[in-house]
């Protein structure tokens, strides 16, 4: 059975970038594949390898589970849950810290530019930010899983998960599948509205350059009509010399279901006025119910929690013979 799986943090306001890069793309996975087995994680974990405020992040993992079930996942089919409520995630993360080299977590560019974000905020920079790569890998191997839906941005992780898992099986045996990154090729990547030579961030401070999923219709409308552009006035796809209507054409794309060409002849003379409201409008329209919904799991905590417990306590069930096989191969002390 084809197993999927990806993860998302805590760690702020989903923004659309992660929307789209990510649980559409999760979604999409999961309907190219009949009869996939496919998990969802909050993970938390990963949360704090950068300073939290304890409430506010308890509330961040509520809304992701909200953004995600509100997204229409199948929870009673498919797995979501949170990180922490698995134990085994830190156990095997602390398995797989072990063989990891210290030259491989070196080259991620990820803990290079969250370090110096985190160096410029003053922040102290936790070992856990440098170790992460090994609970991400733990998150994915423990599932066996064949796909991982992510953003361009990860693609470096899922590359070092491969060879975290076959490092183990080298030493200890075939114990872990090698999992496969999966990308949409359209949405890897949305650009920030103010800098679109960047990426969208949930951890910039500045957050007019972001659709969060929480932001209101006039919020959404005031975001996309600011949104940097350049000085031409025709509606074309040139990521390079264009990037700000590249970045607004993609994202209508993918909310409208439309070809972005399309969309670009649609509006070649129509003026980035105009184009700029149909963007805003057409997001508007996508998020709309997916934000309602949002609200109404919100509103009913209790029901949240408990099917985040029973997922938890289902990948539990699949995860811990993986952990149970992986420290019998390594020789360590199992009780019972
Ligand atoms: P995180 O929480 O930063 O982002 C969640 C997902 O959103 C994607 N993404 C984007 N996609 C398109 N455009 C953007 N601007 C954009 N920004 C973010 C990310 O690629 C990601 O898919 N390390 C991961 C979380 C993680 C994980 C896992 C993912 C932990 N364990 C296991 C997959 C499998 C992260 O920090 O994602």
């Amino acid at each position: 059975m084809t197993k999927i799986l990806t993860g998302l943090q805590p760690s702020g306001t989903l923004h659309i970038g992660n929307y789209l890069g990510s649980i559409l793309n999760w979604h999409d996975t999961v309907n190219e594949v009949p009869n996939a087995q496919a998990f969802l994680t909050i993970v938390d974990l990963h949360a704090i390898t950068i300073k939290q405020n304890p409430d506010a992040l308890r509330q961040q993992i509520y809304e992701l589970a909200a953004v995600l079930l509100a997204s229409g996942v199948d929870y009673k089919r498919h797995v979501v849950f949170p990180q922490s409520a698995n134990p085994d995630h830190t156990y095997a993360g602390w398995l797989y810290t072990c063989i990891t080299p210290m030259g491989w977590l070196d080259r991620m560019t990820q803990f290079k530019e969250k370090k110096q974000k985190t160096t410029e905020y003053k922040e102290s920079v936790g070992a856990g930010l440098y170790a992460y790569p090994t609970l991400m890998a733990a998150d994915i191997l423990l599932y066996d899983a064949d796909l991982v839906p992510v953003g361009i941005d990860q693609k470096q992780h899922v590359e070092l998960t491969c060879d975290i898992a076959n490092r183990f099986n080298s030493l200890y045996g075939e114990t872990f599948r090698i999992p496969e990154f999966k990308t949409n090729k359209e949405t890897t990547k949305i650009f920030d509205l103010q800098h679109p030579e960047k990426k969208m961030s949930k951890s910039d401070q500045d957050d007019a350059g972001r659709i969060s999923l929480t932001d209101s219709s006039d919020q959404i409308r005031k975001k996309i009509m600011r949104a940097v552009t350049d000085d031409e006035n025709e509606v074309r796809f040139d990521s390079e010399k264009k990037p700000g209507i590249s970045n607004l054409l993609v994202i209508m794309a993918a909310v409208t279901g439309r070809k972005k060409e399309d969309i670009a002849t649609e509006f070649r003379t129509a003026g980035y006025g105009a184009f700029k409201g149909a963007v805003a409008e057409a997001v508007i329209t996508y998020l709309s119910p997916v934000q309602q919904k949002m609200r109404d799991y919100l509103d009913d905590i209790p029901q949240l929690q408990q099917i985040l417990d029973e997922g938890a306590a289902r990948a539990h069930s699949i995860s811990h013979p993986k952990v149970l096989e992986a420290v019998t191969k390594m020789g360590l002390y199992l009780h019972g």
